[in-house]
């Protein structure tokens, strides 16, 4: 940010500007394109990362944003290039778009690398292309914005909002209990989702949009605007105009994301009760950026910042209601005791960014003394279980599981667990902790959101609607209920969830932060020796890869080999 760049210091000029043999191919190129010397001469080039597809329903928009994006890079001064890359629609890859997070951001980094450009801007905001794309941009650091694909509207059944995912989950568990029928429930699945963009509960794609402008990755406040408000391409045409500034300016992610920005991330999270999943992706790019994020860090947060958002799966609003509450920004109002507000973003700082904001729903984005929850919306647990921790979200579980002893009914694989919950004669009660194992990083592969495990129709007919459910599993962040997730290390690499047999006694106590396995050392010790992992085919490719490199959660799930802040040389243009 100290002095300002001329057109000669463009990393793009190294393309176009040179008198030499490529760049006559590189300028005639463009010219090829239909474009002429006064569109392009002189002028930043901005890539515009667009993760649309044709079966991603939450970046449905993002063609026409990208077109938004455009008229704002051409009215700054700017020349423009749309580069798509992979889509990763929550709902339709398999078996989880986690398995790809990585992948994604291998892509984006390579592509920008890679190509003649000057800022980036990157459209996303399905679960995992947000810290997907924001590491891959984090590697390269040039100036880039985010611009968040924004939550869709309320889903409708007669009259009553309906949230993704989590009303999914919740009208189930009455269906399977009889009390819905079935031409109700066909209606509710054409209520539910009923304009494009992401899922409208805090789910991991509203939580982590929410931390990238947190950071500072996004105009502030962007995240908040739903994705078919006007209000949503007039932010996107905004972005592009700012993103050619930002590249005169240099202001770059490595500016902006500060160990300080990642502590306002967190206290964010905690605020809104956000996705588990957020976890992992906030560590996994912090440490992109060389900030040792730890599942501690989570923990000793979640003791300061009570829930704020009263937005399912916690609370009772959707993502709509937090918009017409005042968005992201009234919640950083109402967290300004706690925040680093001198830290910056795409424009001026967090403090600037509040200066006017107010919250118009006091029920949506409650005060500090009158939270949705005393605590924070996640805990860290410990124990000869989990012995590198695993995670919980104590304010969306029944209270009175959180402290809680019962015996283990353990699933080693998610088909046959199905099959078995449907049996009436499932010898199982409402004390009973319900375990799968063999779905973590490696095993899963990429730890796939089966963590929150059906409760057996023969409870649900008893009227039991939550028990405690443990996995190495993540869970959707729209789920909700006592389930104990992202044990670490995972059962299929040998970790003590892999020697649990039907009948051990198990202790969870979220207070103390423990979690028990109450069998002597001696005897997990023998039966781990024992324990082969089930097979699994990862001879080839990208699975191959994945699995020779994948870390465990409380790492981030990142591959080994991309951990790292270090940014690789410039491209040699020959
Ligand atoms: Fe895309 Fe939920 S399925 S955000
Ligand atoms: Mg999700």
């Amino acid at each position: 940010m100290t002095k300002r760049k001329h057109p000669e210091d463009l990393r793009s000029f190294r393309w176009f500007g040179a008198k030499d043999l490529r760049s006559f191919g590189h300028r005639s190129r463009l010219y090829q394109m239909g474009y002429d010397q006064q569109e392009i001469a002189a002028k930043p080039v901005i890539a515009i990362i667009n993760t649309w597809s044709d079966i991603n329903p939450c970046h449905a928009h993002l063609r026409a944003r990208a077109e938004e994006v455009r008229r704002g890079v051409w009215q700054a001064g700017g020349f423009p290039v749309e580069l798509p890359a992979m889509s990763l629609a929550e709902t339709y890859v398999k078996p989880t778009t986690m398995l790809y997070r990585n992948f994604l951001a291998m892509e984006v980094e390579e592509l920008i690398r890679s190509h003649p450009v000057d800022g980036v801007v990157l459209l996303a905001g399905c679960d995992k292309t947000t810290p997907a794309t924001i590491m891959g941009a984090i590697q390269v650091d040039l100036p880039t914005i985010f611009v968040p694909a924004g939550p869709m509207l309320r889903g409708n059944y007669r009259g009553q909002h309906l949230g993704s995912g989590s009303d999914v989950w919740k009208y189930w568990a009455e269906k399977e209990a009889g009390q819905i029928t079935e031409p109700q429930w066909n209606e509710m699945e054409r209520g539910i989702a009923r304009s494009y963009g992401t899922c409208m509960t805090m789910g991991t794609a509203s939580t982590m949009t929410a931390l990238a402008d947190t950071l500072g990755l996004c105009l502030p406040g962007a995240s908040a605007i739903p994705a078919s408000d006007a209000g949503h391409s007039r932010m996107a045409a905004l972005s592009g105009a700012r993103i050619v500034e930002m590249v005169f300016e240099d202001l770059k992610p490595s500016d902006i994301l500060t160990a300080k920005a990642f502590e306002n991330a967190l206290a964010v999270h905690m605020a809104m009760a956000g996705s588990t999943n957020a976890m992992i992706h906030l560590i996994a790019m912090a440490r992109r950026c060389g900030v040792q994020l730890t599942l501690e860090d989570f923990d000793r947060m979640s003791a300061k910042v009570p829930v704020l958002c009263n937005i399912r799966p916690t609370g009772a609003f959707l993502m709509e209601d937090f918009y017409y509450a005042g968005g992201l920004l009234a919640l950083w109002k109402r967290l300004e005791p706690l925040l680093n507000l001198r830290e910056r973003n795409v424009i001026s700082t967090l403090g600037a960014a509040i200066e006017h904001a107010e919250v118009h729903l006091p029920d949506v984005i409650r005060p500090l003394d009158n939270p949705v929850a005393g605590r924070g919306g996640t805990a860290i647990l410990k124990g000869n279980l989990a012995p590198d921790g695993c995670v919980m979200k104590p304010a969306a579980a029944n209270p009175e599981l959180l402290k809680h002893r019962g015996p283990a009914l353990v699933f080693d694989d998610y088909d046959a667990m199905m099959r078995a919950v449907n049996d009436e004669d499932l010898d199982v009660t409402a004390e009973t902790v319900m375990i799968l194992r063999n779905a973590g990083p490696v095993g899963g592969p990429g730890m796939p959101e089966w963590g929150m495990l059906p409760i057996p129709k023969k409870l649900l007919k008893q009227g039991v609607r939550d028990m405690v459910r443990i996995s190495d599993a993540r869970m959707s962040g729209t789920s909700y209920g006592a389930c104990i997730l992202h044990v670490a290390p995972e059962s299929f690499v040998g970790g003590p969830l892999a020697a649990v047999r039907n009948g051990d006694m198990i202790a969870l106590d979220v207070a103390e932060r423990t979690i028990t396995l109450e069998v002597e050392a001696a005897e997990i010790d023998r039966r781990l020796s024992e324990w082969q992992p089930p097979e699994r085919d990862y001879s080839r490719g990208y699975l191959k890869m994945h699995a020779e490199n994948i870390q465990q959660a409380p790492e981030g799930c990142d591959f080994t080999f991309l951990q790292s802040p270090h940014k690789l040389p410039e491209p040699e243009i020959h």
